[in-house]
């Protein structure tokens, strides 16, 4: 091929090839950002700069590890919203605990999280809030409107309790619902 022709504009080729390779180069950057998403979506990668943390375990020992349906509720099932929008922004933010990682004293150590689960618990909590806790609707879909038969009749009523409300003053579910899958911290 002859690489000077696609410099010259001029020449009826040139611009087809560009457009050829302007296309062939995007299609590559949009599937390599499709692959490292869905790499940075497993417990593993969660796990990789947490790895001193007991929070998987956590997560196994929690009704959303150990339950008659058999389901494990991944890391990123919760705290990752699947929206793409919403997705893209979390990991954003996600990245910036890079810096935490690397500048953070002691970080993957147990006695850090115990130290700082309060904190680290109300910063999962604000972002929960901030999505109107989508990751546990996904999940748990249309409770308030269609709760299960065998839900506790007092699930169902203070479910419907908050329902009643108008939608701005609504609890979201992390309002009520804390240590779903950590144990939460007392002080
Ligand atoms: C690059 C290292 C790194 C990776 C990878 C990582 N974390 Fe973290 N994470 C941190 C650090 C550091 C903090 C503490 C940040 C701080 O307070 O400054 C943190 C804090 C958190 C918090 C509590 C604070 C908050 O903002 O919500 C949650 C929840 C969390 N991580 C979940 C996850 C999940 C889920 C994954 C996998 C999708 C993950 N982390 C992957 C380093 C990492
Ligand atoms: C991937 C699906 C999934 C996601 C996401 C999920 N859950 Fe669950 N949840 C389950 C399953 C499965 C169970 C166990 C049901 C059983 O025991 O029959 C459960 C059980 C529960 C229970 C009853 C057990 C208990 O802890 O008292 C509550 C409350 C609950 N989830 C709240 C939440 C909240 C809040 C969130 C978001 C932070 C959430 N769930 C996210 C699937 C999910
Ligand atoms: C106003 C407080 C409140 C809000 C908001 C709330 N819940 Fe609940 N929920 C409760 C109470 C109280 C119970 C019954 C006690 C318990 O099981 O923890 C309950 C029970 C449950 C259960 C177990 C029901 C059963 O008996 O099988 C699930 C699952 C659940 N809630 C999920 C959610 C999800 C998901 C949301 C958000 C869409 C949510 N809740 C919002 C108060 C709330
Ligand atoms: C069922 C939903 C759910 C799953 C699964 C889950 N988390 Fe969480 N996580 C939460 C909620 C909700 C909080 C806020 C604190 C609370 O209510 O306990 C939280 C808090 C945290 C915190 C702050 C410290 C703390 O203990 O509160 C970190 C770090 C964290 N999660 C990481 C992870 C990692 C890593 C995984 C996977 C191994 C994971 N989470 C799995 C719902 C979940």
């Amino acid at each position: 091929m002859n690489w000077r022709a696609l410099f010259k504009p001029s020449a009826k080729y040139s611009v087809l090839a560009l457009l050829v390779v302007g296309i062939v180069i995007g299609a590559i950057g949009f599937f390599a950002t499709q692959q490292t998403l869905h790499a940075t979506s497993t417990n593993a990668f969660c796990m990789t700069c947490h790895a001193g943390h007991s929070l998987e375990q956590e997560v196994l020992q929690s009704p959303h590890g150990a339950n008659s349906a058999g389901i494990v509720v991944q890391c990123q099932q919760c705290h990752i919203p699947q929206e793409p929008f919403a997705y893209l922004m979390k990991k954003i933010v996600v990245s910036k605990d890079i810096i935490g990682f690397m500048t953070i004293d002691g970080f993957e150590t147990q006695d850090w999280l115990e130290t700082n689960r309060k904190q680290q618990a109300e910063l999962a909590r604000d972002f929960l809030r901030s999505i109107d806790s989508s990751t546990c609707q996904n999940c748990h879909n249309r409770i308030y409107e269609t709760p299960s038969p065998e839900m506790k009749k007092m699930a169902v009523r203070m479910h419907a309790m908050n329902f009643k409300k108008p939608a701005d003053k609504r609890k979201t579910c992390v309002d009520c619902h804390r240590g779903v899958a950590h144990p939460y911290p007392k002080n």
